[in-house]
């Protein structure tokens, strides 16, 4: 399976702090913010991704996360000239899907805890799958709605009157048919060509699974100024706490055995010094 991270928007109503780089660029407590997308992407065996973005914000995603090799994986890039909608990632990611199931993860979603990607990546065959997440305020999200088996019988965008608390987070699985109907799409009101109307279609056609998270999972909300000092928080107390940190790639790389331990020893050679080094060096004195 590849992944697609799209990682655009103006993030305006994070001005001024994103007036020289991108929301995705910001810190999320001890790291960028994309590096928790790519982890979720990494954790779920997912090696394969093209980043989507602006032309203003492309070279800077290029200069922190380059091809990937350090990581033992591949990423490209591409670009999105307007912010026309989520659903636009996945026609612009056409050539690289090649037909083939994908994984769609929103570059500034952040995850804590086992979804259990891996497990529903492994065993994808068609449709789509995507989640849903109780929150307290379903307004500002995507809400599907489920029947008493599970089934999505609903799903808006940003409703006045949610009908259910159930948030529908940036983490999409489609198979090689989501291009396709992102294309034929009406833009929205707002101009965007919506990921709510790609999922639609599959439920529409009887192919949509709705994935419920629940207790033990953390969705982080980065969208305000607030949120992000949370999402900060969050993980600052978990990282303290257990002494591991979240997101860290390099460890992640490692320990999924996608770079072997003389090129992990290599990356953490060519890093400055810094806890988040000494943190590493520690990943490879427990681990030897
Ligand atoms: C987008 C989607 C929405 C989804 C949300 C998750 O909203 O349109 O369905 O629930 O991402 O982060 P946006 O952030 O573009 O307002």
């Amino acid at each position: 399976m590849r992944g697609i991270v799209l990682a655009g928007g103006a993030g305006s109503r994070l001005d001024p702090i994103t007036r020289v780089a991108s929301k995705q660029l910001q810190p999320v407590y001890d790291k960028p913010m994309i590096y928790y997308p790519l982890a979720t992407l990494l954790e779920a065996g997912i090696r394969e991704i093209l980043l989507i973005s602006t032309p203003a914000d492309l070279p800077r995603f290029e200069s922190l996360l380059a091809d990937g090799s350090q990581w033992g994986i591949q990423i490209s890039y591409a670009r999105q000239d307007q912010p026309r909608g989520i659903a636009e990632a996945l026609v612009i990611a056409e050539d690289f899907a090649a037909g083939e199931p994908v994984t769609l993860i929103l570059g500034d979603n952040v995850f804590y805890g086992d979804l259990e990607l891996e497990r529903i990546v492994a065993g994808f065959e068609t449709g789509a799958t995507i989640f849903g997440y109780p929150v307290d305020d379903p307004r500002r999200y995507g809400v599907v709605t489920l029947d008493d088996d599970g089934r999505p019988v609903s799903i808006e965008e940003k409703p006045e009157n949610p009908r259910s608390r159930l948030a529908v987070p940036g983490l999409y699985v489609y198979d090689g048919r989501a291009a396709e109907i992102a294309r034929n799409l009406t833009p929205s009101a707002r101009g965007e060509l919506e990921i709510t109307d790609v999922n639609r279609e599959y439920m529409r056609r009887g192919e949509l699974t709705v994935v419920t998270l629940g207790r033990g999972i953390a969705w982080l909300d980065s969208g305000t100024h607030d949120s992000l000092l949370q999402a900060a928080n969050f993980i600052a107390t978990v990282e303290h706490r257990q002494g591991l940190k979240i997101a860290c790639l390099e460890e992640i790389a490692y320990l999924k055995g996608y770079v072997d331990r003389a090129h992990f020893e290599q990356l953490i050679a060519g890093m400055p010094n810094s806890s988040y080094r000494q943190y590493l060096e520690r990943v490879l004195e427990l681990e030897s």
